[in-house]
């Protein structure tokens, strides 16, 4: 079996926390300012949402505020995904155990504010556990994955915490790709905007830097000044890319001797190809996906309209589909297409501006390498 010393301290890809969480500070500071205000009994100004394209470290996210919570004692953290809770009973069984509500007497009735009759073997609704559980103590519920909840859980579950929120320490944080917003707007007409919305994109070059950095250091090991200009010029901001080349070059030093205490140049250069086949294997998983719902000549016009750009804006971004459309080109197919591309996260629209960009980078580059260009001689469609 590997050691720790073999593995070092990066993670790719697997969801958890990674070994230092760089360039999320505003995050942070809102995560701990909420979570202060629960500690204190009081209700949060409102729900958290962090939502942005896969890799980007949203669940990463969530992992930090789940330790950061539970460091210090008086908030309870229950961390769920939608698989978990595929109706509201299973949820109400999260927050209160069976036992608890089937063997309810008055008096405990009293305690924690729910009407429910003793000896009921049925569970209470979803807002009464809710309101049950934070009277107890403040609570934070976190849920990744959030796109994927269910219409009827959903409805149940943020109208809870709309009612309960306001009133009684409880915390409801969502996360998920950027088709959560048209997931939740159907379920909630207005979480949405009510909600504290967190886009969670790329890192800048210094907390990519960061990202690497720290980890080496705690590992006793430094990094040459032109290795990492190499390394966060290829893992352009993408927190997954980073954590790759973290056990690119970790590999790369400790296969060469356990002893080096340096990341060189020529050690970015030799890993450059583990990197390589690891983010092509990635890129694949995405290609295949594009393949499975036929959006591959789409995929690719889309790509070429980036080509040189970083943003698009409506039109733009239109035009190029109904361009990989061809002849599959109906007055509903783009918005299809559009939406199909949004889920995948080939592109997304961080709020702050009606502009697209790539969700995952240069997998359009993989696409315009692998997909022919779309056929827009005299004669084809658009
Ligand atoms: N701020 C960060 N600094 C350093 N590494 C990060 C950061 N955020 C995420 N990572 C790393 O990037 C990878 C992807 O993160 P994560 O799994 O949280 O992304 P995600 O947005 O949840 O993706 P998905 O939508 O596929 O679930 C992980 O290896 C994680 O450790
Ligand atoms: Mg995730």
């Amino acid at each position: 079996m590997a050691t720790r010393d073999e593995l070092g301290p990066f993670q790719a890809g697997d969801g958890g926390l990674p070994p230092y969480l760089a360039g999320r500070e505003h995050e942070q500071d809102l995560c701990r300012a909420f979570v202060s205000r629960l500690r204190l009994g009081r209700p949060p100004p409102r729900e958290i949402v962090f939502y942005g394209p896969r890799g980007n470290g949203k669940t990463a996210l969530l992992a930090w505020l789940a330790k950061e919570t539970a460091a210090s004692p008086g908030v309870d953290v229950i961390r769920l995904v939608p698989a978990a809770i595929r109706t509201e009973t299973r949820l109400v069984e999260r927050l209160l155990s069976t036992s608890w509500w089937q063997h309810l007497t008055p008096n405990e009735i009293s305690v924690y504010g729910i009407k429910w009759r003793p000896g009921n073997d049925r569970p209470p609704p979803l807002d009464e556990a809710l309101a049950a559980r934070a009277r107890k103590g403040p609570l934070a519920l976190l849920l990744d994955e959030a796109h994927t909840l269910g219409e009827e859980v959903g409805c149940a579950l943020l109208n809870a915490s709309q009612q309960v929120g306001r009133e009684l320490p409880f915390l409801l944080v969502l996360a998920g790709t950027p088709e959560l917003r048209s997931r939740l707007g159907a379920v909630n007409a207005t979480f949405w905007n009510r909600a504290e919305r967190c886009p969670v994109g790329r890192l800048d070059p210094e907390a990519s830097a960061a990202a690497l950095r720290r980890p080496l250091e705690d590992e006793h090991v430094g990094i040459d000044e032109d290795a990492m200009t190499h390394i966060v010029r290829e893992s352009q901001g993408y927190p997954y890319f980073v954590q790759i080349w973290g056990e690119a070059v970790w590999r790369q030093i400790r296969g060469s001797d356990a002893q080096r205490q340096r990341i060189e140049r020529a050690d970015a250069a030799r890993a450059q190809a583990a990197f390589d086949r690891e983010k092509n294997g990635y890129y694949l998983e995405r290609y295949d996906e594009l393949m499975d719902r036929g959006l591959l000549p789409v995929a690719r016009a889309v790509a070429d309209a980036f080509e040189e750009r970083s943003l698009l804006n409506d039109e733009e971004l239109e035009t190029a589909i109904a361009r990989g459309l061809g002849e599959a080109l109906r007055p509903d197919t783009v918005t299809a297409a559009r939406t199909a591309l949004g889920r995948l996260g080939y592109v997304w629209r961080p709020e702050t501006e009606p502009m697209w960009e790539a969700g995952i980078p240069n997998l359009m580059n993989y696409v315009q390498q692998y997909v022919p260009a779309p056929d827009t001689s005299p004669g084809s469609a658009p």
